[in-house]
Formats: structure tokens, sequence, C-alpha cells
């Protein structure tokens, strides 16, 4: 069977690897993919939104399934183009993907269906959002309605700054056509948790839990990011708040999707806040979580590949999905600068070293291949992962194996899974 990943960073060489133990013995493809990738699948030089390139790459190639892994080429339609062409994909059609693709269609769907989230209201002009500020709390959350790279959500401390993040979005759009509307909505405390789920739009299968660290410094300080580090399970994902969240927020997301003429097949990424009113959603993404997914498929013992087919053919209530009792902590190095501007093509050091841990696995994410040596090529450069029988074991191996990893300006939070 040959299978196709589009994407080329962590999240995809950590669904690579995981298919490359299937005992169906898969022939992989990765369109781009990386440096890392290359080692376990063929990489190919599409373009991940390259949506007609695609369909012609598997079309000639006989491709028997194409995993769609970003949220752009989803949002571009390449889940049905695929199934226009008679072609297998994984992944949710673009009407479906739309739960993530914009904040104002997700916050209207989960009032509609009464899935707790933050109190919201949608301006489609900067005079009206401007004049709405005055008579709010503060803080107060500002949000571009389209895909802005994670970076479209401003949390503003006062009036002076909503306003300045109004005028950014949606007169100067930063973040360009994402910000033709903008939601404003309620700041809400508490512990964030994320919980992907498997889905063929009858059977919903959530994940083990997970926790992100977004910001790029220790203690969640300084610029936000697409991600610094990552663990799972979330200590704080009690068996009572997954039994909650399964009653009020994902099996209604499901049934609400039906409703509304948009079934959901694919990974259903819950990005929910633990409040003194129970949990909350704050976003929805339509695929798999980068850096959750480098701590969750390792503890996956179910074949990977046997449930993405399973959910291309809605009999996902047939299989039954185990994961080991374990850890895992994934701890990101990124390029010095990263958020911001970095320089790239540094060579990477130790990578074989560290994985001579067995509990070790490096995901690459901006890695590539120059004269033969792996170089850096990316804000996040790698993953280190490691998976343990508890999260303080897996925190020690994952920075012993960061210690042995080197390249110039290398810098990564020394306090992941720490939360
Ligand atoms: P999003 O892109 O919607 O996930 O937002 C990015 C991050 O902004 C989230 O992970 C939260 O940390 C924060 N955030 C978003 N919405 C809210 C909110 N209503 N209250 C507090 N924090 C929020
Ligand atoms: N880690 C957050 C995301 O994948 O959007």
């Amino acid at each position: 069977m040959k299978v196709l990943v589009v994407g080329g960073g962590g999240r995809e060489h950590a669904i690579i690897t995981a298919l490359s133990k299937s005992p169906k013995k898969p022939e992989l493809y990765a369109a781009p993919g990386n440096g890392g990738i290359s080692n376990k699948a063929k990489c190919v030089d599409i373009k991940a939104t390259d949506v007609e390139a695609m369909v012609r790459f598997a079309k000639e190639n006989n491709i028997d399934l194409t995993v769609i892994a970003p949220d752009d080429p989803l949002m571009l339609g390449m889940a049905d183009r695929f199934e226009e062409e008679g072609l297998r994909a994984f992944g949710p059609k673009a009407c479906a993907a739309l739960i993530e693709g914009s904040k104002v269609f997700s916050k209207n769907l989960m009032k509609k269906y009464n899935i707790p989230t933050a109190a919201y209201e949608v301006f489609d002009n900067a005079e009206d959002a401007i004049g709405y500020l005055k008579g709010v709390n503060y803080p107060i959350v500002i949000k571009a309605e389209g895909l802005a790279l994670g970076k479209g959500v401003i949390i503003a401390a006062d009036k002076g700054e909503a306003e300045q993040a109004v005028r950014d979005i949606m007169c100067d759009k930063v973040f360009g056509d994402a910000g033709s509307r903008v939601v404003v909505e309620e700041f809400l405390t508490g512990h964030e948790v994320s919980v992907l789920a498997f889905t063929d739009g009858k059977t919903l299968v959530p994940m083990v839990s997970a926790q992100d660290h977004k910001r790029a410094l220790d203690n969640d300080e300084g610029l936000n990011t697409g991600g610094m580090g990552t663990f799972s399970p979330s200590r704080l994902y009690t068996e009572a708040i997954a039994a909650e969240c399964m009653e009020k927020i994902f099996m209604p997301t499901m049934d609400a999707m039906n409703k509304e003429g948009r079934t959901f097949k694919g990974v259903l990424y819950f990005g929910l806040i633990m409040t003194e009113d129970g949990v909350k959603v704050i976003e929805y993404n339509a695929r798999f979580g980068d850096p959750e997914t480098q701590v969750v498929l390792p503890r996956l013992k179910t074949d990977l590949l046997e449930i993405f087919l399973a959910i291309t053919e809605d009999r996902l209530s047939d299989i039954d999905i185990e994961w080991y009792d374990n850890a895992a902590v994934c701890v990101v190095m990124a390029s010095g600068g990263y958020p911001k501007s970095y320089e790239k093509g540094y060579e990477i050091f130790g990578l074989d070293e560290a994985e001579k841990d067995e509990d070790v696995v490096v995901y690459h994410a901006g890695t590539a291949i120059k004269d033969g040596k792996i170089v850096t090529s990316g804000g996040r450069v790698i993953g280190v992962t490691a998976v343990a029988p508890d999260l303080e074991s897996a925190i020690k191996k994952s920075y012993e194996g960061v210690k042995k990893i080197s390249f110039k300006d290398a810098h990564y939070r020394t306090d992941i899974g720490r939360k």
C-alpha cells in the first residue's frame, strides 16, 4: 500500500514515524517532507498547498491513501479534489475545515449548539469594533477571523492596546484577508489542555490529552510561538473532566457539524481551557496539532494506518483504539531569534547520539539536507521526544537528548512538562 503524507514539519515526521510501524508495511511518501522525514519516506518536491500537483502525483503514482496534515491545504479543498478524482484522502473537506478556518463560523456554531466558549461579538468594520471597546472589561481578546499562522490572537490589556489591535487587523491588514472580520472575546482564565480526536462523523474517539507551551521563554514569558514543547498526558485532565468534555463539547460538536451539513471526518482538535465555570472551547483545529502530535502518537498502541483507513471508510466504531499507559515530552529546539527573524543553514550535530536511547525520537521540523549534512532550515528546527513510564522520567530523558544535540544559536525552553 502506498501512502502519501502532505506537509513537512515535526507533526508530519511523527505521523510518518507512526505509519512506518504499521504491520501493513506501507510504502511512504511525503510532500514536501524534510531532512528527517527523508529517512523514512520518499520526499517529493511539491508544496503542501499545491492542490492540483498533489492530485496529479497521487494519480500518476497510484497512491492508495493521502493524509492531509496541515490546515491550509484542507481549507483550499484538497480533500474535496481528491474525492472528485476518486482518490482516497484522510482529512476533512473544506466545508468542515471551516471550523478552524473561520473563527466567526466556529463561534457562531458554539453559540447555536450551546457548546461552552467565551462570550463574544463579531465586527466587520473597525469603527463599530472600536465603539464596542469603550464599554468592555479588560483584558479582552481580539481575534482575526481567518488563518494567521497562530498569530491572529491579541490579548489586549487596555483600551489603547485593543484599539491598536483592531486597527492593525482591520485597517492595516497585518494578517491580510484573515482580518476582514474580527471577533472580540471575553478573556478567560484557567489552564489550557489540547485534546485531539479521531472522528468519521458517526463515532468520535478522543486521543490522550496534551499540553502545549506557546511562549518562547521559560515561565511562559516572551513572544507567542507555534509551540516550544508539549507533554502528554496533562496532569489536570482527569477522567471526570474527560467525561464532561465528551458530553458537553466533543459529541455536541460532531453532532452540530452533521446538522449543519458539514460532516467532519479526520482529526478534530479541541483547544480547551478549564475555567471556574467548567471547561470551555478556546479554539478548534481541523487537523493534528503541532507539536501535540509529537507526544500523542508515540503513545498510540493501535496501528495508525488502520485508524486512517477506518475513518475514510466510515467504520471507526469497528476499531478499538488503545494507548500505552506512559508519558511523553517533546522539547522543541529553535533557531536563535525565533519567532522573529533568524539565520538558517547551520549544521546540526549529535542527532544520532541523542537517538541512541531507544526511548528518544528526534522529530525534524525545519531541517534540510545540504552537501550530505543535516542543516537548520526553519524557526522550529527539531522536537526531541522522550517516552517513559511517567512524566518526570520523560522530562529527564528528553532533556538528556537535547543536551546531546547542538547547532549555532540553538534556543529551547528548560521548563517543558513542568506545568
Ligand atoms: P487561538 O489561536 O484561538 O488558539 O488563541 C491562541 C492563544 O490565545 C490560546 O492558546 C490562548 O492561550 C489565548 N486565548 C485565546 N482566546 C482566549 C480567551 N478568550 N481568553 C484567554 N486566552 C485566550
Ligand atoms: N499547537 C497548536 C496548533 O497546532 O495549532
